[in-house]
């Protein structure tokens, strides 16, 4: 595997640091100069029309970046990702989540195995069970017909299936609903069986390597929280067989680890494999989505694999300079190399979005919140700003004060869709023209600011004025699509899988990676035993720690 290209020694780095020195940023003139500007700077890219007009570039800029991707090699390691070289360096392994979503005539061979052929092995049997969920065909162990699958996981294990399954609710089967126990603080899965009838409810414990405590312990406390309510209303009887039986119908699992699924009860028949060349975080287009599947069923689970697939083509196939994953990647490169970006919000104008920025949390952070290099050299520049937001409008009344005009640039990505899921009418008024009024004009606002003089003109007093004055040129990126179909939900994740790939190659990070997250599952490991009254263990951690301990320890009810 080739060596980072340190970008800041690059031609394109010199060039950017010129450039940003000369830069005034005045969107209100580059607009006007250039009637053609908004054309110019949208990109399309499978369903998504993608308008980078607002944000603080002009074609020297551009130019610039896409000199950057070109110099530090990013077609190189895309298409090294593509063919299933071992990019992810650090832990020695391919990066095939692309394979993921190929399409079934597609073959694609990695150490001597046709990956997209085990895919679609894999793909076929979770079709199979979700249809029998579906159909009724499979029943509890009193032969009821499931109600509610409740996913077991956390991470990447969680994350994508929830923000999938509350994207796509309008798809979800009448009579079916999704749960998802994540935190291992008591109170989530005990509030998330309370009401559950255990006859009509089926787990999905899904876990990449099936050792993670919260996972675990979780799917324990469900299976416990299983068997103590079928036998208290006398619906299986005592002993290990009616467990085993009540545990078959009840329980299926997801995992890259089939033993470890064996060891904990659940029949490796019930189990759904997938493969460490898939990262958490980039896994719920694997078997990891079966609770999606179960939800809105095979065919359109395979739209949503579809959409992936389209982005990745795009990414794939489309030279830089037109490349939107590229681009946006670029760009937020330009922000915090160049402007001191140190965040970045994602604003869903779509409701069923509202776990998209939890999501990309994961995806972003997990992958580029790393100071070293794949070579294990220091990065020579800041890398992964904080990913965050939160759906319009109830963001616009929350915290866009700070991104109009607070002292920090805030690069801001405003996602929506012209076709309402719920096509409401307040009066005369089609209430989706309302809020989208909200984002056209943010991105407006944000980009184009009011003037001191625009302020005075309004009446307002002197004293006031500075108050009321917005500078505009925040930057911005609107994308927008027909609907939120499901392939439509899996081109935005796709999006920022590839957008997240770009920076990451450009800062040489090992974007597949995450050693800093490892080290709290191995901490808590060892505190374990000094929160339950070990004396020697508690002896061995630092002051405070041992202060706070026996504060809970004195404390605890
Ligand atoms: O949080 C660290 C992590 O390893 C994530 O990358 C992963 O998505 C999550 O834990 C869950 O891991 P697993 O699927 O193995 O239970």
């Amino acid at each position: 595997m080739s060596d980072p290209v340190d970008a800041t020694t690059t031609p394109a780095w010199a060039r950017l640091t010129e450039l940003r020195a000369a830069y005034e940023p005045d969107l209100r003139a580059a607009f006007a100069q250039d009637p053609d500007r908004a054309a110019r700077f949208t990109r399309t890219a499978a369903d998504l029309y993608v308008d980078l007009s607002k944000n603080l570039v002009d074609d020297d800029v551009l130019a610039a970046l896409v000199d950057l991707a070109d110099q530090v090699g990013v077609p190189q390691r895309r298409d090294a990702m593509f063919a299933g070289e071992r990019i992810n360096v650090t832990e020695n392994r391919s990066v095939l989540h692309t394979a993921l979503r190929a399409p079934r005539n597609e073959t694609l061979v990695v150490d001597g195995t046709d990956v997209v052929a085990d895919v679609h092995k894999v793909l076929d049997k979770v079709y199979a069970f979700s249809d029998k969920v579906r159909s009724g065909a499979w029943v509890g162990v009193t032969g009821k017909r499931i109600e509610t699958v409740v996913n077991i996981g956390i991470g990447g294990s969680d994350l994508g299936p929830v923000m999938v399954y509350e994207a796509l609710k309008p798809y979800v089967q009448e009579g079916l609903t999704c749960r998802f126990v994540s935190n291992i603080d008591p109170t989530d899965v005990a509030v998330n069986t309370a009401d559950l009838d255990p006859e009509t409810t089926l787990f999905i414990v899904a876990s990449k390597t099936f050792t993670t405590l919260e996972t675990l312990t979780n799917a324990r406390l469900a299976r416990a929280w299983l068997l103590d309510g079928l036998r208290a209303s006398g619906a299986v009887g005592e002993g290990d067989d009616a467990a085993r039986a009540a545990v078959a119908k009840h329980f299926v699992a997801v995992s890259t680890a089939l033993d470890k699924v064996e060891a904990f009860g659940i029949d490796p028949e019930n189990a759904f494999g997938f493969w460490d060349w898939v990262g958490g975080r980039y896994s719920v287009d694997s078997a990891i989505g079966t609770s999606v599947c179960v939800a809105i069923g095979p065919e359109n689970f395979a739209a949503f694999l579809a959409g992936f697939h389209a982005v990745d083509v795009h990414f794939r196939d489309t030279p830089v300079a037109q490349n939107v994953p590229m681009l946006m990647g670029l760009l937020n490169v330009w922000y915090d190399g160049f402007f001191d970006a140190q965040s970045h919000a994602v604003l869903p104008y779509a409701q069923y979005l509202h776990r998209f920025a939890a999501y990309l949390q994961q995806l972003t952070m997990e992958s580029n919140g790393k100071g070293v290099r794949w070579d294990g050299t220091p990065v020579t520049t800041d890398t992964g700003e904080v990913f965050w937001g939160e759906p319009g409008t109830n963001g616009q009344h929350a915290f866009y004060q700070l991104i109009h005009q607070g002292t920090r640039v805030i690069p801001a990505d405003f996602i929506t869709v012209a076709t309402p899921a719920h096509p409401l009418k307040d009066g005369e008024t089609d209430v989706q023209e309302l809020f989208l009024a909200n984002f056209f004009a943010q991105t407006a606002a944000l980009a184009f600011g009011k003037t001191a003089d625009e302020v005075r003109a309004e009446g307002t007093a002197e004293a006031i004025v500075p108050a009321r004055v917005f500078t505009g040129n925040r930057p911005t990126t609107s994308i927008i699509a027909p609907a939120l179909t499901p392939s439509v939900v899996g081109q935005l994740i796709a999006l920022y899988e590839h957008i997240t790939f770009t920076q990451g190659v450009v800062w040489g990070i090992d974007s597949f990676d995450q050693w800093g997250v490892e080290l709290g599952k191995q901490l808590a490991q060892q505190v374990t035993p000094a929160v339950g009254g070990d004396e020697e263990a508690l002896a061995k951690q630092d002051a405070s720690t041992q202060a706070l301990i026996r504060y809970y320890r004195e404390h605890r009810a």
